[in-house]
């Protein structure tokens, strides 16, 4: 048995006996002595063997990195001037006397002692080598200490985790479904859960007042830095409560955890209605860091002449907006021709933009592409409603009010970073008073969050204007990512039907899709709501991590594929015969 991990010794344990598991993580030969640093899960520590022990040098001498030994010694203080202050290990060693090789390893792949850039399919490929790490083992424990902390917080206010299914029925979160094939009933298909949506509403009719679950989550779409096909959410729904006393637990457990395992005290969580983010950050996720904000200006240049600005500005779908950053006339003409390029990517046509050089001299003393198209007047009125100020450099945006939203939402963050005008390191908000629908590109009425939402009116009101409706729902952003959302549910089954009619699913598809659910709305289902945290995300965002595959055991790459297993994968024929399935040869194939 060990007496100690690696990492657990210090100077407390001089003189005493001990017997070290681990990994070689690095082997030194110093001419006469040999140092082997031993790493386990807890650390590293440093092994001496000295010649006189012949049998434990002869094998340190044949040990290669990542091969797993056992050492019996001694502990001693590591002589003057050897001690790594940066070591938690480092004021003491062992003097290594017995050691057995449990097991030799072939070279590793990739080096463990340092990070390499070895792309990251190779990293997932030798997962159980990359997780030696420490860097990435200290991430799962981080994980680990975050998921404890939550059930703590949550047992500790009479919430009760409930396991919900996995094989189970669509469950519509708007993302597309992965099916599992039922044996028992050819043709059918279970779907894996997008969220236990339905299942924590049911929990509710039930009577389990306050549940949670740590529940994984399948949704088949395009993947980025913070989206995987399989992810984990942090579950929770609650009866008789309002939007205000959920949104505060949840903000009192968010804070208290950062404080407590971060050391991080958030000065403030600003509620902000949906309508004033998307008109200031143009996102509902806005990155509060940067003090950039935008300016609608279309009212100034719909009379203009310059087609570019006054087409948007009086289509009543378009926008127009400048963003004003203070300080960025620095800003090189190639530097511009990159974030034209950035905007781009979100199918801005261009960008145009304005240097403050010598606002003194009026329109004289403006630099840019476009002001002789909007004539000096129309300039210098946008100046002065910005507020701008000679050092400045304005960009703006007209399009579609999505576009225009979404590139100059982009830029806002990026040159935030690029002039770093971060004003703090972290800063949380909730988003409240989300409309309830938003249109599709076919112009019907999808739901923002889902479905089971329910609208701040009545089911009359509802009708008559569903595209200007407000709902209860909210979600919680920090730096710019959103960590969480939820709402108050609908408990009334006239409501839902309403709600579904809207969505354009009739009363025979609701009741083949979501019977159940009418069912339980039938029989005294309380008031209730709640919301779903995205734990990767919010471990990603804890661990300062580039993605959430850097905190997930066994993620996904960006194809859905998973490296290790090779998942998925083929199946016997035997097998598909069973699921009566019939593979059809690929579309390539096929022409
Ligand atoms: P929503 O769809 O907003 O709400 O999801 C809740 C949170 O889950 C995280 N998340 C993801 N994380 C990683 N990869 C993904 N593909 C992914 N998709 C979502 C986000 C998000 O905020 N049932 C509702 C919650 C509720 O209303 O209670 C739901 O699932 O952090
Ligand atoms: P053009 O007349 O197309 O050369 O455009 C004049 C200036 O307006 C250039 O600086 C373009 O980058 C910019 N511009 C063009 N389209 C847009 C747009 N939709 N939004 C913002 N700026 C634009």
């Amino acid at each position: 048995m060990r007496s100690h991990y690696c990492g657990a010794i210090n100077e407390s344990h001089i003189d005493q006996e001990v017997t070290l598991y681990g990994w070689v993580h690095r082997r030194r030969d110093h001419g006469g002595v040999i140092f082997l640093d031993l790493r386990d899960r807890e650390g590293i520590a440093q092994v001496v063997v000295d010649p006189d022990t012949e049998d434990a040098f002869a094998k340190a001498e044949s040990v290669r990195s990542e091969f797993v030994i056992a050492i019996k010694g001694r502990i001693r203080r590591r002589p003057e001037g050897t001690i790594n202050k940066d070591m938690p290990t480092g004021a003491v060693e062992v003097l290594g006397k017995e050691l057995t090789i449990l097991n030799a390893s072939a070279t590793p792949p990739f080096q463990l002692d340092g990070y390499v850039d070895v792309g990251e399919d190779t990293r997932l490929k030798n997962r159980f080598l990359d997780l030696r790490r420490p860097e990435m083992l200290n991430k799962l424990r981080f994980r680990s200490k975050v998921t404890s902390y939550i059930r703590n917080f949550l047992d500790g206010q009479d919430f009760m985790d409930v396991e919900t299914p996995i094989l189970t029925r669509a469950t519509p979160e708007g993302a597309r479904d992965y099916l599992v094939p039922s044996r028992t009933q050819p043709g059918s298909f279970f779907a894996l859960p997008q969220s236990p949506q339905l299942f924590k509403q049911m929990l509710m009719v039930s009577g389990v007042d306050r549940y949670y679950q740590i529940a994984k989550c399948f949704r088949d779409e395009d993947l980025r830095a913070d989206r995987q096909p399989e992810f984990t959410q942090v579950d929770i729904e609650c009866s008789f409560v309002d939007e205000n006393t959920l949104m505060n637990i949840m903000e009192q457990m968010v804070r208290e955890m950062f404080h407590d395992l971060l050391n991080v005290d958030f000065s403030s969580f600003p509620r902000i209605p949906y309508s004033e983010a998307m008109a200031k950050y143009g996102s509902d996720k806005p990155d509060l860091r940067i003090p950039l904000e935008f300016t609608d200006v279309a009212d100034l240049v719909a009379p203009v002449d310059f087609k570019v600005f006054a087409g948007p500005a009086k289509d009543p779908k378009g926008r127009v907006v400048a963003l004003r950053v203070p300080g960025g006339a620095s800003i090189s003409r190639k530097q511009i021709d990159e974030y034209t390029k950035y905007v781009g990517i979100y199918g801005a046509k261009g960008l145009a933009w304005i240097k403050v050089n010598e606002l003194e001299k009026g329109a004289e003393g403006l630099q840019s592409p476009i002001v002789k198209f909007l004539g000096d007047d129309v300039a210098m009125q946008i100046m002065s409603r910005l507020g701008a100020e000679n050092g400045d450099i304005v960009f703006f945006g007209a399009d579609k009010a999505k576009v225009v939203n979404e590139a100059i939402g982009a830029l806002r963050v990026k040159v935030g970073e690029d002039l770093d005008l971060f004003t703090c390191k972290w800063a949380p908000c909730w988003v409240v008073d989300f409309p309830m629908f938003e249109e599709t590109s076919n112009g019907g009425l999808t739901a923002i969050h889902h479905p089971f939402t329910s609208p701040a009116c009545s089911p009359a009101e509802l009708k008559e204007s569903p595209e200007s409706a407000l709902s209860q729902a909210y979600d919680m952003v920090l730096n710019g990512t959103e960590l969480g959302g939820g709402s108050i549910r609908i408990h009334d089954g006239e409501m839902q039907k309403t709600v579904f009619g809207i969505l354009g699913i009739d009363d025979e598809e609701a009741q083949e899709k979501f019977g159940f659910l009418l069912d339980a709305l039938k029989y005294g289902c309380p008031p209730h709501g709640g919301l779903a945290f995205g734990l990767d995300r919010l471990v990603m965002l804890m661990t300062d991590s580039q993605s959430i595959r850097e905190v997930i055991a066994f993620p996904k790459n960006q194809s859905a594929t998973c490296m290790l297993t090779q998942a998925p994968g083929t199946v016997d024929a035997k097998q598909l015969k069973e699921l009566n399935i019939n593979v059809r040869k690929s579309v390539k194939e096929e022409s």
